[in-house]
């Protein structure tokens, strides 16, 4: 199957990464995620021949559906959302290794049936007892579907087969309830077997930062306190919460982004270099760099929250949060957050990193935008030199994926008028390659037990530590600002950066 793979590019000289004997169990496989991301994920890893030929599929969840029903809604969704074409024999092959078990999480027939389930499979499959469990829950069911893996003899593998868990975000709410769900997750699996899924670090271009500062000489020179003058981490979302208040009321911007995917982009653009690309070194690093965030002292000033109001986006009226289906007309749930931080070390010392993240804003983009100092002295005129700004490297993680760097350059013409101008580097023009989609990456990894894109719960539990004086602060004071749907959030997030004599990029 890999040999003849005519979705594999035949002049990638390197070795494919292919998962050995193995399944993949879903809990709660009916949701959202489960069809939209993991479904067509297992078919694009199959398509491009990186699973092994058993691979095996089991979903659980309280449906009463047979194995062909949950083949049906496996296929509709590859359909829908797989990135590469439908193949017939492909298909034919994995369709023979998809299980559903019906019943509840507290139930223990259904474990029993599980087991069973999983015993059959590494007969009729050689998946040869290698199993991950995929928790895509909400949180308050880990402790009940773990105690039952355990409960029933699932979470640990006989010889040398291994078992892993797989967890979905939110981990927790605040620090307090991440250290239980820890608890509870760690009594059963073996920190090493527990995969906590930031689907931006499946992300190529995020993964990019490390190869762009560790694998060049230009940029590293350059990345700290003398020639920064500060970073911004925007994460920018032009829909609304859509179908997920149950999810969303309560959570709001900060805890749903920027606890996980933007202080995990920050700490990977502070961070030391690694002493290797081992899952390891990489936490050793995130987690000093996350160490070393400070707070600063008047969060009223430096923080901003925002809730999106009725507005245009697309060319459509759309609803303000408070009228979306599900949401209580009171909710002081933030739909927007903008946070100012410092990193109190040598690096970064008065470097402010600015991270905002928001929903229905003008436009779906996330960057991180390295802005540096001018110049110290110039020696043009200033009238020349009005059309010059900062110099500044922005990552562009999507959706146009690249690289741009802006600085000034010379207007041609008779006069030294200076202006800025971008180069441009895009993933689309300078690479043939696909990217995989960031749960096709991370799936492969859990089942090759490679740990490096995942963040482990020292990350977890230190991102809450920093989220979680301002979510109090919030609860505190007042309510979030309205901001109209569509533009880029409210006024207050403007001022707070005006204050610091800077504005936000208008990506
Ligand atoms: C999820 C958040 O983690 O990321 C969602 O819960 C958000 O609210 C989503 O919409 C955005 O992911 P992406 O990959 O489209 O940027």
């Amino acid at each position: 199957m890999t040999s003849s793979n005519p979705l594999r590019d035949p002049r990638d000289r390197r070795l494919p990464r292919i998962a050995g004997p193995s399944g993949l169990v879903i809990f709660g496989v009916t949701g959202d995620l489960s069809r939209k991301k993991l479904m067509p994920a297992i078919y694009d890893l199959a398509n491009r021949g990186l699973l092994p030929p058993g691979f095996s599929l089991v979903g659980f969840a309280r449906r009463d559906w047979e194995d062909e029903d949950f083949s049906q809604v496996v296929h509709d969704a590859v359909k829908e959302y797989a990135r590469t074409p439908f193949r017939e024999e492909v298909w034919q092959q994995l369709a023979e290794g998809f299980r559903f078990v019906p019943g509840a999480f507290s139930d223990d027939e259904a474990f029993t049936t599980l087991r069973a389930t999983i015993e059959e499979l590494d007969k009729a499959r050689g998946t040869g007892g290698n199993f991950a469990f995929y928790l895509s829950v909400p949180p308050k069911f880990f402790p009940t579907v773990v105690q039952q893996l355990k409960k029933h003899g699932l979470s640990q593998g006989q010889g040398d087969s291994w078992r892993r868990a797989v967890i979905e975000k939110p981990f927790g709410h605040d620090l307090k309830s991440a250290q239980e769900l820890n608890q509870v997750v760690h009594e059963v699996f073996r920190p090493g077997d527990v995969f906590r899924i930031d689907h931006y670090l499946g992300k190529e271009t995020v993964q990019n930062i490390m190869a762009l500062r560790f694998a060049n000489t230009m940029f590293e020179p350059i990345w700290n306190r003398s020639y920064v003058d500060h970073v911004q981490i925007t994460m920018a979302e032009d829909i609304g919460i859509g179908g997920r208040a149950g999810y969303y009321d309560g959570i709001g911007a900060a805890r749903d982004v920027i606890q996980n995917h933007l202080l995990q982009l920050l700490a990977l653009t502070a961070m030391e270099e690694p002493a290797s690309f081992e899952a390891s070194s990489l936490v050793t690093e995130k987690l000093k760099a996350l160490r070393a965030v400070k707070l600063p002292k008047e969060l009223g000033k430096h923080t901003v929250r925002g809730q999106y109001a009725p507005g245009w986006q697309g060319g459509q009226e759309v609803h303000g949060y408070l009228e979306e289906e599900g949401i209580d007309p009171h909710s002081k749930t933030d739909t927007y957050a903008a946070i100012k931080l410092e990193i109190d070390n040598r690096r970064w010392a008065g470097v402010p990193f600015y991270l905002r993240a928001g929903k229905r804003l003008g436009r779906r983009v996330t960057e991180i935008a390295v802005v540096f100092q001018r110049a110290p002295h110039s020696p043009f005129d200033a009238t020349d030199t009005q059309e010059l700004g900062q110099n500044a490297l922005v990552i562009r993680v999507q959706p146009d994926e690249g690289v741009t760097i802006r600085f000034g350059s010379k207007v041609p013409g008779t006069s030294m008028e200076i202006r800025d101008v971008t180069m441009d580097f895009q993933y689309g023009e300078s690479f043939t390659e696909s990217s995989p989609e960031a749960y096709e990456r991370l799936l492969l990894d859990v089942l090759l037990g490679e740990a490096n894109l995942f963040p482990r719960h020292e990350e977890v539990e230190q991102s809450w530590r920093i989220l979680d004086p301002i979510e109090e602060y919030w609860e505190k004071h007042g309510r979030p600002e309205q901001y109209t749907s569509g533009t880029w959030g409210p006024k207050a997030a403007d001022e707070m950066l005006a204050r610091d004599g800077r504005s936000w990029r208008r990506p």
